[in-house]
């Protein structure tokens, strides 16, 4: 069952009730200021950490779920209806809402007004707009009453949520006209404020939440709105929030455009106060100024769309499949700029308090970001170079704002120092941007420690090195990508967590998967070794990954398949000889990617395992046969019930990696199986038991061992979407960035008989064909280049066309 459709022209995911499932949620914003915004206007603001600098209030976990937002009240006549139809749940003559990219519209109408509400954060400045239009399409006048409400958040979303005995005393306001500003706390330590403003005069305002309500009042049904009277209330303490109030008289066919701007503003030291605890309002009135006309903010809008469209086109796709294409030139690569946007901190299953940006999280997302916005992607991969540790650990997140690592979450989870060097090659790979690699960059934000990149690198590299095990295995320490695999914890109290519980380090507990992280990322470092001149290094470090293929042939490989770990007891984890977790999926894939024991046929042996044991129709699970018991040794994935999260859920993060390494051995046809079976918009049609958006990754479905087999959760921030892009993008179309050019190396199934890609790759336009007229599932037969046949399947970056288009045919066989 579905509950909406793809406009593929328009780019947007069109929902066509408001009774999804669930949220079906967007993200406004892709610089500073962020929305999270619902299919029924439910979510909320922040300005560049969802933790620290929260404008709004959103209540996650409340009945109804999905309570609070940017709401706007409609009163007309005795119905009271909004545009998103929470919180009213007034039923409407029509509802759409329409999720696109940077914006997301509803339109629907009641009684013969419809209303057009469009929100958007515009480019380069830190507010979101919100464009209202209402038109009366019947023969007589309506006069409505229409109320704008925000509730705001003081600021910090953890101490606003749990220190009422403080907070209930500190909210302060000012309104002038038709502004109404928050300012708790800036007479004191902070230098910012927030402003709700309206283009129009309003006949009243609220900013006291109980005034607004009323007493024991509720979202739903606000005393002001009910009385079609606002309370003009200044709010002293208690709970702060922004309504104006507007009355409207429209003609018969009429219509009338407001816009509403919600924005943050930040102020000098010195340049804070206009008078007597009267805020410096003038950065607020030229930011309102930019927007405050229908003309303005629609200007805005078409920047903002210009701006996705430019990106876009650095990789677009026509094949024969509309599925494929959409969530290629669409979707997978705006998840992907909100993954790298957010990382793990907010969305409807993250509440932005828990986690800030992890170091793992955000070097993967920029795997699938860096080809949008390379500049950002190095200045992002500096910024968690300087969280490193002088021995290359890491610390396990850091507060976006901030940039300092979280102590509270701490180090020591060992396969993070590796995912730098994924990054760095990445970066590098896409840009050719070598300097990345002399930047100076401290640890642990000190930066009189500081050195180059390139010394970061050896540090990460080293590390693993530095830990190893009784079999020459990488130690795990807390844990490696698996955060659950917590084979040093040993925790029997309830409530402690997992991931921060006990020694960081244990002498024997062996990762294979970091091993086969080691081989895959390590032929990067020797590659930037070599670039570098740095051929003792190299030589060192060549070496290193050849013992370290040894090691996992010799005492990672159980038979049938790649083991997944040794435990604090020398105990092997995902063994044939295990009761439960007898086989896991991330061996399986990092190890086949790494191409570790391929000669022997290792890989293929290992992808069938997956492929026998594994496979669901929904996707691949992350173990089998799922834990049924806790197991004090192995941790936080004993403790999940069966087929949920990382105990056998289709851990849709690690499938990516299955269908890469089927690319690896040339199957194309299992790729694209694996590929499809957790593609979004191959489960559009199932919504109703897959239940998140259709047009965006989840972390996890549930897996077969689960009641609720099918169903997924926490969707947007995953390294699902990168991974993604890269397996289909690179592995599957084949389009491959390398350190001195584009390689075209497609794995597709057979029923994809031909596609063409546009790729700005270094600033010049590949146009690039791929037929594939005998059905063959891997291999070039013939690759041109401008009409000219080359030999190799790397296309050498040739400086020369920079700003034209290089026309590529390749043909299959
Ligand atoms: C989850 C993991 C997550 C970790 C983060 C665990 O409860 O199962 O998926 O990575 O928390 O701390
Ligand atoms: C989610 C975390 O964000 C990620 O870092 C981890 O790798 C996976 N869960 C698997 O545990």
């Amino acid at each position: 069952m579905k509950f909406g459709y793809f406009d593929d022209e328009r780019k947007e995911y069109v929902i066509t009730s408001p009774r999804t499932p669930l949220p079906w949620i967007n993200y406004l914003g892709c610089e500073s200021f962020f929305s999270l915004v619902s299919n029924t206007c439910g979510g909320y603001s922040f300005y560049k950490d969802a933790k620290l600098l929260r404008l709004t209030r959103y209540r996650y976990n409340n009945v109804p779920f999905d309570s609070n937002g940017h709401y706007y009240y409609i009163k007309d006549g005795d119905t009271i209806w909004n545009p998103g139809w929470m919180p009213c749940k007034t039923e409407l003559d029509s509802y759409l809402c329409r999720h696109g990219l940077g914006y997301s519209t509803f339109e629907s109408s009641k009684n013969g007004l419809a209303a057009t509400l469009t929100a958007f954060v515009p480019l380069g400045a830190a507010c979101e707009i919100n464009k209202l239009s209402m038109t009366n399409e019947t023969s007589s006048v309506k006069s409505i009453d229409l109320f704008s409400y925000v509730e705001f958040c003081l600021w910090n979303a953890m101490d606003d949520m749990t220190n009422y005995q403080r907070n209930f005393n500190i909210a302060e306001v000012e309104v002038h006209g038709s502004e109404i500003y928050h300012k708790t706390e800036y007479r004191e330590r902070r230098n910012h404020y927030a402003v709700f403003a309206v283009n129009d005069a309003v006949s009243g305002f609220d900013t006291d939440r109980d005034a607004f309500l009323g007493p024991y009042g509720e979202n739903s049904a606000p005393k002001a709105v009910c009385s079609g009277e606002s309370g003009n209330s200044t709010a002293h303490g208690w709970a702060p929030v922004g309504s104006h109030h507007l009355k409207l008289k429209l003609e018969p066919g009429e219509k009338k455009e407001l816009i509403f701007i919600l924005g943050y503003v930040e102020n000098e030291q010195n340049q804070k106060w206009s008078g007597l605890n009267e805020i410096n309002r003038a950065p607020a009135l030229a930011m309102l100024n930019r927007f405050n006309s229908v003309e303005k903010a629609d200007f805005a809008l078409k920047e903002l769309s210009s701006h996705w469209e430019t990106l876009l086109s650095r990789f677009t796709l026509h094949s024969t499949e509309d599925k494929l294409d959409r969530m290629v030139n669409v979707w997978h690569q705006y998840q992907c700029m909100v993954t790298f946007n957010m990382s793990r901190s907010a969305s409807y299953f993250e509440s932005g308090i828990g986690r800030g940006m992890g170091f793992r999280d955000s070097c993967q997302d920029l795997l699938g970001f860096v080809h949008l916005i390379p500049d950002r992607a190095k200045e992002r991969i500096l910024d968690i170079a300087a969280t490193q540790f002088q021995n290359g650990g890491a610390y396990h997140q850091y507060q976006p704002l901030t940039k300092r690592g979280n102590a509270e979450v701490g180090n020591g989870f060992n396969d993070d120092p590796l995912w730098l060097i994924a990054a760095a090659a990445a970066y590098i790979k896409e840009t050719g941007d070598f300097s990345l690699l002399d930047e100076q960059v401290p640890y642990d934000n000190n930066m009189d420690v500081a050195t180059d990149f390139m010394e970061h690198l050896r540090r990460s590299f080293h590390y693993t090195l530095d830990h190893l095990g009784p079999h020459a295995l990488p130690l795990i320490g807390r844990a490696d990508w698996n955060d659950c695999l917590n084979l040093n914890c040993f925790s029997k109290e309830p409530g402690e967590s997992f991931q921060t519980y006990g020694p960081s380090k244990g002498p024997v507990a062996e990762s294979i998967f970091i091993a086969g992280m080691f081989v895959r990322y390590g032929k990067e470092y020797v590659h930037l070794c070599k670039h570098k001149g740095l051929t003792e290094e190299a030589a060192l470090a060549e070496n290193a990954i050849t013992d370290m293929e040894k090691a996992v042939i010799d005492y990672g490989w159980d038979g049938e398949w790649f083991l997944r770990a040794y435990d604090a007891h020398g105990q092997k984890v995902g063994s044939n000889e295990c009761e439960e977790g007898k086989i896991y999926i991330e061996p399986q894939g990092f190890c086949a990617m790494a191409e570790i024991g391929k000669e022997q046929g290792l890989c293929h042996k290992s992808l069938d395992a997956v492929k026998q044991y594994l496979d669901t129709k929904y996707g691949i699970v992350l173990l089998q046969p799922c834990y049924t018991k806790y197991h004090l040794e192995l941790g936080e994935i004993t403790s999940y019930p069966g087929g949920y999260k990382e105990n056998a859920g289709i851990f849709c993060h690690n499938n990516p990696w299955v269908s890469i390494a089927e690319t690896v051995i040339g199957r194309g046809n299992r790729a694209w199986q694996v590929y499809t079976r957790t593609c979004p918009a191959y489960l559009e049609e199932i919504s109703e038991i897959h239940r998140t958006e259709p047009y965006v990754y989840s972390q996890m479905i549930a897996g077969k061992d689960a009641p609720t087999f099918g169903e997924s959760k926490n969707s947007w921030l995953t390294g699902t979407a990168a991974w993604t892009f890269v397996n289909v993008s690179q592995f599957i179309l084949g389009i491959r960035p390398d350190y001195h050019g584009l390689i075209i190396d497609p794995c597709i199934p057979p029923t994809l008989q031909a596609f063409q890609v546009d790729r700005i790759f270094r600033n010049i336009h590949y146009h690039i064909q791929v037929h594939n007229p005998d059905g063959v599932e891997k291999g070039i037969i013939q690759l041109m280049v401008d009409g000219k046949v080359i030999s190799e399947n790397t296309i050498p970056y040739d400086p020369s066309m920079v700003g034209k288009t290089v026309n590529i045919t390749a043909v299959m066989g």
